[in-house]
């Protein structure tokens, strides 16, 4: 199989070296915009072949896959034309910049039969697929709660605001381990330097009072990466910026006794014994490689396709929608 990676700026390289050592894929074309990129490429990967632009790789017949690491922007019209020339696609996430767009290269993909990755990269980690396990386990019970917060100092991008940039790394999870549909959100954030919100909190509701919350800021002076889930029988902490021990199980709840003859509940809190998971610790990258190929060749959706990349547009969309109007809650 023959692959191509288009966009080689901060991302597209970890795409290019995944790609290379794929054993299913013998030849691996690259392109950017940018002649600087292709001649840091032509050093740091002597093997690749840089095409003389975009339509030497959307014309040939012998590459099957187009990776698209362009910024969000510019990703609707190179997924549409990569499509429309029977690639299977691997889109960057967010998918793309509107819901309207996502649609429609998911209507084309179902319409030719093709393949869209879309790269939720987190997914494919160890923590995130033990997170998952001990979930479809039960052993969290019901799912109360997902809490989390992806904040340091930078980097500001140009062309999205904070949602855009980091969001779409916990929403996916959170699609990914609630398997829950959301009915609202609200969401609040500002811009303190330019146009873009640089500080936001996004709230999205779901049935029977189950809910989350993501904080997402480039302006922390610290760097945190936590989320936590909160069961009604455990409770889940994942925190990324632990080298051992990311992931932390505790036994802690809270249960409501309502004491004979008076008519009010007494909350009793449970405290427990805490564990933490051995992770495999395998590069997330790779396993969404290897998911994109079997995919193709099983001629099945992967993992991370275009619906759920549709999922976390719809949320972002919806985000910007409800800050523009000062948090109001927005039905989905
Ligand atoms: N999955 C992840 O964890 C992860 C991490 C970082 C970035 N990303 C995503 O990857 C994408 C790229 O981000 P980045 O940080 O690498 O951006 P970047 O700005 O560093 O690089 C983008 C590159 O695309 C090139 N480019 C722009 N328009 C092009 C076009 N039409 N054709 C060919 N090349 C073009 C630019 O010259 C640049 O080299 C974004 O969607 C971003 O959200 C994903």
């Amino acid at each position: 199989m023959q692959a191509a990676v288009i966009g080689i700026g901060y991302w597209g390289p970890n795409l290019i070296r995944n790609f290379l050592a794929s054993e299913k894929i013998d030849r691996v074309y690259v392109f950017d915009i940018n002649k600087s990129r292709l001649d840091f490429v032509r050093k740091r990967f002597p093997l690749v072949t840089i095409a003389d632009n975009i339509e030497q790789i959307l014309n040939s017949d012998k590459i099957e896959m187009v990776a698209i690491a362009t910024p969000v922007d510019t990703h609707f019209d190179t997924a549409k034309k990569a499509l429309e020339r029977n690639k299977h696609i691997w889109v960057e996430k967010p998918f793309t910049s509107s819901v309207e767009q996502a649609v429609i290269l998911n209507q084309i993909a179902a319409e030719r039969k093709l393949n869209i990755f879309v790269d939720h990269t987190f997914i494919y980690t160890g923590a995130v697929k033990k997170m998952k396990e001990i979930i479809d386990n039960n052993e969290l019970g019901d799912l109360l709660y997902f809490d989390s917060v992806r904040i340091n100092l930078g980097l500001f991008q140009s062309d999205v605001n904070v949602i855009w940039d980091l969001a779409p790394h916990d929403l996916s999870i959170m699609f990914y381990l609630m398997n829950k549909k959301p009915v609202a959100i609200a969401a609040n954030g500002v811009a303190n330097y330019y146009g873009h919100e640089n500080i936001a909190h996004i709230s999205v509701y779901f049935e029977n009072n189950c809910f989350a919350h993501f904080h997402v800021n480039w302006t922390s002076p610290v760097k945190i990466r936590r989320m936590i889930a909160g069961g009604n029988k455990k409770m889940l902490v994942f925190d990324d910026m632990e080298n051992s021990e990311k992931i932390k199980v505790y036994d802690s709840g809270i249960e409501m006794k309502e004491k004979e003859g008076i008519y009010h509940a007494l909350v009793q809190y449970r405290i427990g014994d805490m564990y933490s998971p051995k992770l495999v610790h395998t590069e997330a990258l790779a396993l969404g490689v290897e998911e994109f190929i079997n995919s193709i060749i099983e001629k099945r959706k992967p993992l991370t396709n275009g619906d759920d990349g549709l999922n976390v547009v719809k949320i972002l969309e919806a985000s910007d929608a409800s800050i523009k109007q000062k948090g109001k809650l927005i039905t989905l």
